[in-house]
């Protein structure tokens, strides 16, 4: 058991390594290149609908976890839903927080571990994309 946490501990670190490298990189292209503007706007398309198609109650605040850099979140805190973002990576975390003082857009953002969430019933949607 203590050799399978150790594991998981060092592919957590790694992984968060590699997502702090690219943190950066991905915050301008997503923010300034054309086609990436598109795929997350097509996205956004998706959750909007995937809430209205499946939700079993009206969607208002949204859970995104391994939010990044907070592209989703954003997007949606521009259409009126209450968001918060978790993501394990304090650099992309930093970065959301940033963009949200740059943009004055209110989203909750938070660091943290996706596997040990306590939250019960506080969302209404929770995403992991
Ligand atoms: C491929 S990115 C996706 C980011 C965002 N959802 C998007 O679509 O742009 C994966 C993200 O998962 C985060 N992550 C990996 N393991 C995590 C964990 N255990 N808890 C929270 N976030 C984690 C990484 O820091 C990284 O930002």
């Amino acid at each position: 058991m203590k050799r399978l946490k150790d594991t998981r501990e060092t592919v957590l670190k790694a992984s968060s390594a590699y997502y702090a490298h690219r943190a950066y990189y991905e915050d301008l292209l997503v923010q300034r290149q054309r086609r990436f503007a598109e795929a997350n706007k097509r996205e956004l398309n998706f959750l909007e609908h995937a809430f209205s198609a499946h939700a079993t109650r009206p969607i208002k605040k949204v859970l995104d976890v391994a939010c990044g850099s907070g592209r989703h979140v954003f997007g949606l805190a521009k259409l009126g839903y209450d968001c918060t973002g978790l993501d394990y990576t304090p650099e992309r975390i930093q970065i959301a927080t940033d963009r949200a003082k740059r943009e004055g857009v209110s989203v909750k953002l938070l660091q943290g571990d996706a596997t040990q969430l306590s939250y019960e019933n506080e969302f209404d949607a929770v995403l992991a994309l």
